[in-house]
């Protein structure tokens, strides 16, 4: 038998439900917020993701499926090709592909597939799904404000709340900026050089390549070590310290709580400045339901202008997972289900499920080889409210059978009332 791919997996109903509920009340969100739908390619230049998301990150390093993709013709180049890992890459390419900063700030959301070659366990999938968001634009637009964190910060607080999900943490740090970046990576450096020899093979590389990526270390004997290193909150110049002071004002002044934690640096090369994660304390070890922060020189890393950026991906999968009990809530089950009684009914009942569709009523149809009470156990089962009887008696009088499921009660309904009828049962 042929199953899913490891770390990949089929969304079933009812959980397909679930998954819509949570992607409507995101758009809605974003709605409020003026967030317009951006929609980039599933797979993109290799090139993008190393440049833009970093050579040293473990995302780049170890986890993307890449494929050289030949040419059609002997004279068309091949080029190597990615799934996407991530998306703010690609939509920092796109913005700069199609001049986007001409028209002034943007502010984007995606919703879609993201594709990393992780160890598959709960919560962490090589297929998952994110839904994100990046606001970018030229200097001039606002882009660098401390009020584009902030706002972006308050959205995500505002989703959250509105899905019912309680017992969030935002984490915050501020990463700080090339200047600051380049003292932090020498302190890192000399901290790192007399004990790195008994750190991880990963660790020895990355203390030379990129030491800030050392803070990705997952292997349980280095993290003590970890735990002296120099600290980036000591290293921020005045512009960074005042930026960050600023997020974090205007979230006291519209009620964001949040928790300072100058060990978060995320794992992507091109944060900058502000950079958070939302954490849930019921979803175990994979706990981070979310993450983003600030790329203010992404843009010009991929070759187009100084755009700086903000923005976030939240893991839907996770979402889903912390909302389970609204499951059942959401699920949608037929209103009315049609069930045609002998030969010739099946086009009564069809007819019937026309005209109450049309009323935009969720309408199941039974079949004419069905009896009664086989029609009436199908209907329950799929908690339809009602079953509307179609026998030849009813055809003729033009009047039907409606039977209310939960309450036991039948009533003979003209046709061009049944409408009404199912729909005053609210
Ligand atoms: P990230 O932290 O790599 O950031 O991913 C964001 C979220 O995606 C994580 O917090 C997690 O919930 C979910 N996620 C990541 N990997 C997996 C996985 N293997 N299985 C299930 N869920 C996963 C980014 O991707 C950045 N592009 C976010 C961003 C946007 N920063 C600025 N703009």
């Amino acid at each position: 038998m042929i199953k899913a791919v490891r770390g990949t997996r089929d969304l079933l109903p009812p959980q397909t439900a679930l998954w819509n509920f949570v992607e409507a009340a995101a758009r809605d969100v974003f709605r409020a917020y003026n967030f317009h739908e951006i929609r980039t390619p599933i797979f993109e230049a290799t090139e993008l993701f190393a440049r833009g998301v970093g050579e040293e990150t473990d995302v780049v390093a170890k986890e993307m499926y890449t494929w050289e993709d030949r040419g059609r013709a002997q004279s068309d180049q091949g080029q190597s090709l990615t799934l996407r890992p991530e998306n703010t890459a690609s939509v920092v390419r796109a913005y700069i592909e199609h001049k986007l900063g001409e028209r002034g700030l943007q502010k984007l959301y995606y919703i879609g597939p993201q594709f990393r070659r992780e160890r598959p366990q709960k919560g962490r999938y090589r297929q998952f799904y994110q839904i994100g968001a990046e606001v970018i634009g030229p200097t001039s637009a606002g882009s660098e404000s401390p009020a584009r964190d902030a706002e972006v910060l308050e959205l995500l607080a505002t989703l959250l709340d509105r899905l019912g999900i309680k017992d969030w943490t935002l984490e915050l740090n501020s990463v700080g900026c090339p200047s600051d970046r380049a003292a932090y990576n020498d302190a890192l450096r000399k901290a790192l050089a007399p004990v790195v020899s008994g750190m991880c093979e990963d660790c020895k590389r990355r203390a030379v390549a990129n030491p800030l990526r050392v803070f990705d270390c997952k292997v349980p004997a280095d993290q003590p070590i970890i735990e002296t290193l120099p600290r980036i909150s000591q290293f921020l110049d005045e512009g960074c310290r005042n930026h960050f002071e600023q997020v974090q004002a205007i979230l006291n002044a519209v009620g964001v709580r949040f928790t300072l934690n100058d060990r978060l640096v995320r794992g992507l090369d091109y944060y900058t400045r502000t950079a958070f994660e939302f954490t849930h304390g019921a979803l175990g070890a994979q706990n981070a339901i979310l993450g983003g922060g600030r790329y203010d020189g992404l843009s010009e890393s991929l070759g187009g202008p100084h755009a700086p950026g903000i923005g976030f991906a939240i893991g839907e999968d996770r979402l889903v997972m912390a909302l389970q009990e609204l499951a059942a809530a959401v699920e949608r089950k037929p209103e009315v289900y049609i069930a045609p009684m002998g030969s010739g009914m099946d086009r009564e009942a069809a007819t019937l499920a026309r005209e109450l569709r049309r009323h935009n009523l969720v309408v199941e149809l039974g079949d004419e080889t069905f009896r009664l009470k086989k029609s009436l156990e199908t209907a329950s089962k799929l908690g339809a409210r009602f079953a509307l009887i179609v026998g030849e008696t009813e055809a003729k009088s033009g009047y039907f059978g409606l039977k209310n499921l939960g309450t036991g009660k039948q009533v003979s309904v003209p046709r061009a009332d049944l409408a009404k009828e199912i729909q005053a049962a609210e």
